[in-house]
């Protein structure tokens, strides 16, 4: 009895110590790994004030520019120590030769780490991050990260900038095509998975990276959607619907952060105490590195914090621990501690942060050991991941119209293939590629030509240019990339395009944006189709042809009009390099489109910000038609043309009504939720099945409905199948006024449906 007593105790002990061990030890300062913490330390002992001030140095030596400052004095740098990482680098020549010089003529012989913006795909690229986010399929989208990973660690990188988890709702912003679109639970998932495929089960693998989740934090939520522009937010609102992807990215054990250019209410996230100290690692355990964006540490000046040295100090004590080109910290952080304005402490957590980084890559082991060029002949764009990539590309397309079911297109005919897009291979890439190959890349007209074979009859015309506006034009570019020409006038093509459509007996026109005109430094305040390509469409339309349209973009756009008049539109995003085969594949029915949009896209600009976890308001606008005094426009509807989680198939799906095991429940129970889906059309289909949850009485007012959970099913034509979800009662947490993340009692509408806004509902009570 005693002895069970005393048994009891004991364990009681163990767990209570291993529940504030972990705590402790980062309280100390150490990781829980013994051993690193041991290599770390001795080294550190070895190091001059110098040498800690370099490993906090990231530079670019301009090899592939991702910004307008270049590091001068690369080389010197490394053999004095003074340089911690290169990014903007790749190939395993220039790489292997830095890493020599630093392992070689470095006084400490401390490897260097090498980063580069790999956001989708390195060699083989992938569909732009908005479009494999309307995969809704965190397979493929684990998959695309270790392929991006195990090609980028063949050419020496050995940490990626990505995954960018920022949510965003606003579509002028540009960078929305670099994100999973406006939702946190999705965006979460999406978050893990891209971290996984990243790192994998030990970044000491030869062929795994260290992710840089970005950017840190709520830079998605910028004013009116303008590039770099402030953010100003209810804590809520933070935690409740932008914060939970970098929390996810955290809890998948992500390596590193980088710091957003943004303030957030008030203070820059780069010298924002609260946000890289409080939060990140306080609160969210977090134990990796944080690097600051370009030169954001210097851009704390131009916020108005301060000169240099001030921000540069204000940055480090904040938990910044790694400068990105700006050498503030290599400047200045010796004055500053001698001046006492900064801390030996403060340094030394920061470089250690660093070390250990380094360490988790194996690269004190091996500092060569993704830098072999055998490796790197071998795993460039091979036929398998050309294969992945046009999987990829297949899943992330959404058919957002297909009148009569005109497609998918019969293999026969005569197909005109018109639009300034149809005949590229340069813009299927989309932004943020630096190793991309546009040459590699498979055009529309190739692929369609390939996958339609000889029955088909493909006639095409260019049509128009993407943009006559000479404003848009000459700014949408990116770092060695524009947009082609063709000088012709205008008309000239579009009657060419015309007289080309008459011949046919489909059109399909490939129009919408370039590459560059989303991505960083590429907010629109219009987001239509631009001008030329709209008048290309209209000469179009009067020809009578069927018109299906394949859409290009890096946001949603403003399609009332188009979805008025084309009797198919296809949303292929950006696809990547084997865009024109994807396109071609779903065009012609090979693979029956099953990508849902993560993003709700408006009617027009006036809408925006629109997304679907918006709150009710005090005077709720309802369908039954316009009415005076309520939260409405007067000139347009508050629905936006398609709703989050919207896309159709070639197939239909029936829903039942909504199934619960309990129609009430109490604490800790789980709640299963059923629907019967069935295929009612006559071709084998994919279908995202969505669970929304709404709760409509709270002590704060909260969204109308938040994604909780979500399937992904396949069903033969005639199938039908029972698709259940458990819902527990953390499904209903959420951030009260004290931002305790808790439920409470009381009713809750549970939703499954096709999309956001095409729900069966069931309700149920939940009682503490
Ligand atoms: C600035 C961008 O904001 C960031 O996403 C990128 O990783 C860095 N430049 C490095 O190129």
């Amino acid at each position: 009895m005693k002895k069970y007593f005393l048994h009891r105790v004991f364990r009681k002990i163990a767990v209570i110590s291993a529940l504030i061990s972990p705590v402790m030890a980062m309280a100390q300062g150490s990781s829980g790994d013994a051993k690193m913490d041991a290599f770390v330390k001795q080294l550190m002992a070895k190091m001059t004030l110098d040498e800690k001030i370099g490993q906090l140095n990231l530079v670019t030596s301009g090899r592939a520019l991702t910004g307008s400052v270049v590091n001068k004095g690369v080389e010197e740098g490394i053999k004095k120590g003074e340089i911690g990482g290169i990014f903007g680098v790749y190939g395993t020549d220039y790489i292997g030769k830095a890493q020599e010089l630093a392992v070689k003529n470095s006084r400490l012989h401390i490897p260097l780490i090498f980063g580069l913006d790999v956001i989708h795909g390195h060699r083989t690229i992938f569909p732009i991050p908005l479009g494999m986010s309307a995969t809704w399929d965190m397979g493929l989208i684990e998959r695309s990260a270790k392929i991006a990973a195990s090609e980028a660690t063949g050419e020496g990188i050995n940490w990626v900038f990505s995954p960018m988890v920022d949510i965003a709702r606003d579509p002028r912003w540009g960078r929305i095509s670099e994100g999973s679109g406006e939702d946190p639970y999705l965006g979460s998932m999406i978050a893990k998975a891209m971290v996984r495929g990243y790192q994998g089960t030990n970044m000491k693998n030869s062929d795994a990276v260290m992710a840089c989740v970005k950017h840190f934090a709520l830079y998605g939520g910028a004013e009116a959607g303008r590039e770099y522009n402030t953010v100003d937010m209810s804590a809520i609102k933070m935690y409740q619907d932008y914060l939970p992807p970098y929390k996810a990215a955290v809890d998948a054990g992500a390596g590193s952060f980088m710091s957003s250019f943004n303030t957030i209410n008030g203070v820059p996230a780069t010298a924002n105490q609260w946000l890289l100290t409080d939060l990140l690692r306080k609160q969210w355990g977090f134990k990796g590195f944080v690097v600051s964006d370009y030169t954001a540490v210097n851009e704390l000046s131009a916020h108005g914090l301060g000169d240099l040295q001030t921000v540069s100090a204000l940055a480090l004590k904040a938990g910044l621990d790694m400068d990105m080109v700006g050498e503030g910290f290599l400047k200045t952080l010796k004055k500053s501690l001698k001046e006492k304005k900064v801390t030996q402490q403060e340094i030394d957590q920061a470089c250690r942060r660093v070390l250990e980084a380094k360490y988790k890559l194996g690269l004190f082991d091996n500092p060569y050991k993704s830098i072999n060029s055998e490796v790197e002949a071998k795993t460039e764009l091979t036929e398998a991941n050309r294969l992945a990539a046009r999987e990829v590309a297949e899943h992330s397309f959404v058919l957002l119209k297909n009148k009569a079911q005109i497609l998918p297109l019969k293999k026969s005919g005569t197909i005109a293939l018109i639009g300034p897009l149809a005949d590229n291979q340069s813009e299927m890439l989309g932004t943020w590629v630096i190793a991309g190959d546009p040459k590699k890349s498979v055009s529309v007209i190739d692929g369609v030509k390939k996958v339609a074979g000889s029955g088909v009859n493909v006639l095409y015309a260019r049509g128009s240019n993407i943009t006559d506006d000479s404003l848009l034009n000459a700014r949408a570019w990116f770092f060695g990339m524009k947009q082609e020409r063709d000088n012709r006038p205008a008309q000239q093509m579009i009657d060419e395009a015309v007289e080309t459509a008459n011949k046919a007996d489909v059109v399909v026109a490939v129009v919408g944006e370039s590459a560059n005109m989303s991505g960083e430094s590429a907010s629109r305040s219009d987001i239509n189709i631009p001008e030329t390509q709209k008048e290309l469409l209209k000469a179009l339309f009067k020809t009578g042809k069927p018109i299906v349209l394949v859409l290009f973009n890096g946001r949603p756009l403003t399609l009332p009009w188009e979805d008025q008049h084309a009797n198919a539109i296809l949303d292929v995003w950006a696809p990547g390099t084997e865009a024109g085969n994807a396109i071609a594949d779903v065009l012609f029915g090979n693979y029956n489109p099953s990508g849902k949009i993560t993003v709700t896209f408006p009617k027009n600009v006036g809408q925006v910000p629109i997304y679907y976890n918006h709150k009710n308001t005090g005077r709720p606008f309802d369908d039954k038609g316009p009415a005076k005094f309520k939260s409405d426009y007067i000139d347009v509807s508050n629905a936006p043309l398609y709703p989050f989680g919207y896309g159709l198939s070639y197939t239909t799906f029936k829903y039942s009504d909504v199934k619960l095991s309990k129609s009430s429940l109490k604490g800790n129970q789980t709640l299963k939720a059923t629907v019967t889906v069935t295929n009612s059309g006559n071709i084998d289909g994919e279908e995202i099945v969505q669970l929304y949850v709404s709760d409509p009485v709270a002590s704060i007012s909260r969204s109308v409905k938040e994604l909780k959970h979500f399937k992904k099913i396949s069903l033969k034509a005639g199938e039908q199948k029972e698709v259940s979800f458990d819902i527990t009662a953390n499904d209903l947490k959420f951030y009260n006024t004290r931002l305790k993340y808790d439920w409470e009692p009381g009713e809750f509408i549970i939703q499954i449906g096709t999309n956001s806004s095409d729900v069966q509902s069931a309700s149920v009570h939940w009682s503490k």
